[in-house]
């Protein structure tokens, strides 16, 4: 059975509440997925997960230090996580204030292991993103995307 993670940072809690919403939607379109603090996270354990979808609040432009550092334990297993689908999902203060880039930043290393990116012609191209405390709009976003990760990973698991 596939299965999928959805690992944050989350200081204040902006963050680990989009993964709820990303991790509930999966669960919902049928993928069993975990949410997870990063803190609680295994690097070893990540390529036993056909998805994984990662979370954090924007720090001047980019992912928050622990979530880098879980990407960089990643090289003793380079090339594990090849083919498997990836997502990622920031919060930040102020609009215009790097949650895209933050994303971005996230994917780039994705694409480096290996995973399959899917884009959303609608709404938040890149993956969903909050400005504060995540509103109505941003958990639709957050649900929408958890419902797009789960169909792709169901499909190419199939
Ligand atoms: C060290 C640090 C750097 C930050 N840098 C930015 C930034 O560049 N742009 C921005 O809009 N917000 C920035 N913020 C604000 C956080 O991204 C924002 O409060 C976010 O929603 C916090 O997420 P959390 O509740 O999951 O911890 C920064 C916060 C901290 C602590």
């Amino acid at each position: 059975m596939p299965r999928g993670i959805v690992l944050y940072y989350s200081r204040s809690g902006n963050t680990k509440e989009m993964a709820q919403a990303i991790a509930g939607a999966m669960n919902g379109a049928g993928l069993n997925t975990e949410c997870k603090p990063v803190d609680k996270v295994n690097p070893d354990d990540l390529p036993e997960y056909d998805a994984i979808v990662i979370g954090s609040p924007c720090y001047y432009g980019q992912m928050a230090a622990p979530i880098k550092q879980l990407i960089d334990d990643l090289v003793g297993r380079h090339g594990q996580l090849n083919g498997k689908v990836g997502g990622a999902f920031a919060s930040s203060a102020n609009l215009g204030g790097g949650s895209e880039t933050t994303i971005v930043g996230i994917l780039q290393a994705m694409l480096i292991a290996g995973m399959v990116i899917q884009g959303d012609p609608q709404g938040s191209h890149y993956g969903p993103l909050s400005i504060g405390r995540p509103d109505e709009q941003v958990k639709r976003q957050c649900e929408r995307r958890g419902q797009r990760i789960a169909a792709l990973t169901l499909k190419l698991s199939a």
